[in-house]
């Protein structure tokens, strides 16, 4: 009979949503007379900017015009938006990105999960604890590691997030070769000073490694010192890969755009010893097993960078970060410390006790719903993640729900 990828076996079951779900479904059919509130999602709750709806219809009609439609695009993005993202997200912040050196996709999440194939099987792993799951289990399916014990995985260097260090681990003691960065951060929402990612980029440069830096949430950054690009620092462009995406800047999450930055300067070594071009390797990779993202939905982005576009995607990311702050104080004045929700739709709680406890005390005591910190990974255990993405009376009626039932 035909063998599964062995590898498969070794991911630890995803409990972390199901269990979610099995808990508050339980729980609600148990008591249809109080409606639960779910602060647990990652998911954005408010409709698209006015300016991404207009381009998207005026696309959707040019494609029912034989004089305007339009068939296969080219697969590393339209030349309009690739312009465009080079200009606003690269060249105004005094980063050197090239057009040609960004490749539009349907989601940063394939892109942190596919880069994983362009490097050596041997490629020695560095990744963050708690953790956005994609980077750690495509390595798993992809072999890289070992068996998982006791919640970790052999062959791996976790980067600890903890109350000691801010929750920004530190550059490890010894070598990798490939490091998968977030900032702002999912779960913790916390965010990496300039000197923070300068140690960074001057570990991958004396390691000859590679920064895989995601920074899906840079939309939400307010403080004007927290850098929004890896190319912020000097010399990243020879030593980093850097990930964005529209859903949670503008939105997209149901409509699927985003890209990925892959410098020409980026080299990794051949079997030889011999540098190659990752941007070579990329380009094949992605026009051998990706189309291109829909025309209308590129032109709905492209509508991001105009003037209209910025306002309205400004108040959107605007209006989420009021729901942040209202979260952070409410959960400071019930006397916990906590890091994010001020550059990050995010809040992570320091709990004090077990995340899951924590998670069914709300539950049962407020109808409200979060995540309990050790989905992500043991360090998370303790802690729980608030996200604000949702309504602003959702909001205001959670936090009174909670307080009234830790006071
Ligand atoms: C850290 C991080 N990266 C990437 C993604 C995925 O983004 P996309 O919707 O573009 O696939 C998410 C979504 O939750 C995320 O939290």
């Amino acid at each position: 009979m035909i063998r599964i990828n062995e590898n498969y076996q070794k991911l630890k079951a995803s409990y972390l949503f199901a269990d979610i779900a099995r808990r508050v479904n339980a729980y609600a059919a148990a008591h249809p007379d109080r409606p639960v509130i779910r602060l647990g999602i990652g998911d954005v709750t408010e409709p698209l900017p006015r300016a991404c709806i207009e381009a998207l219809h005026a696309a959707t009609d040019e494609m029912g015009q034989r004089a305007t439609f339009r068939g296969y695009g080219p697969e590393q993005g339209y030349a309009f938006l690739r312009e465009a993202i080079a200009q606003h997200d690269y060249a105004a912040r005094g980063c050197e990105v090239a057009p040609d050196e960004i490749f539009v996709s349907d989601g940063a999440k394939c892109d942190c999960a596919n880069i994983q194939e362009i490097f050596a099987q041997d490629a020695r792993l560095a990744i963050p604890d708690p953790v956005y799951p994609v980077y750690l289990d495509t390595n798993v399916m992809a072999g890289r590691t070992g068996a998982n014990v006791d919640g970790r995985y052999a062959g791996i260097t976790y980067l600890d997030s903890t109350p000691a260090n801010g929750y920004v681990p530190a550059v490890p003691p010894g070598p990798a070769d490939l490091i998968y960065l977030c900032f702002p951060n999912n779960p913790t929402g916390a965010v990496a000073t300039r000197a923070q990612l300068a140690a960074w980029v001057a570990y991958a440069r004396e390691n000859r490694a590679i920064l895989l830096y995601d920074s899906a949430y840079e939309a939400y950054i307010r403080d004007p010192q927290i850098p929004h690009s890896i190319y912020e620092i000097p010399g990243a462009r020879e030593v980093a890969i850097e990930f964005r995406s529209f859903s949670k800047t503008a939105g997209f999450t149901g409509l699927r755009c985003a890209y990925t930055v892959v410098p020409k300067t980026l080299q990794a070594s051949d079997a030889a010893g011999q540098g190659q071009s990752v941007h070579a390797l990329w380009n094949r990779r992605h026009t051998t097993k990706f189309n291109g993202v829909a025309y209308p939905i590129q032109r709905a982005a492209g509508a991001v960078y105009t003037a209209a576009g910025q306002e309205q995607t400004r108040a959107l990311t605007d209006f989420y970060l009021g729901n942040a702050k209202l979260i952070r104080e409410a959960v400071q004045r019930l006397g916990f410390t906590c890091v994010g929700g001020d550059n990050a739709p995010y809040i992570w709680v320091n709990t004090g006790r077990d995340s899951w406890e924590f998670f069914d005390l709300l539950l049962s005591r407020a109808q409200v719903v979060c995540t309990p910190g050790a989905g992500f990974g043991r360090c998370g255990e303790g802690h729980v993640r608030i996200s604000a993405f949702n309504s602003r009376e959702n909001v205001a009626a959670a936090l009174e729900r909670i307080a009234a039932a830790l006071r």
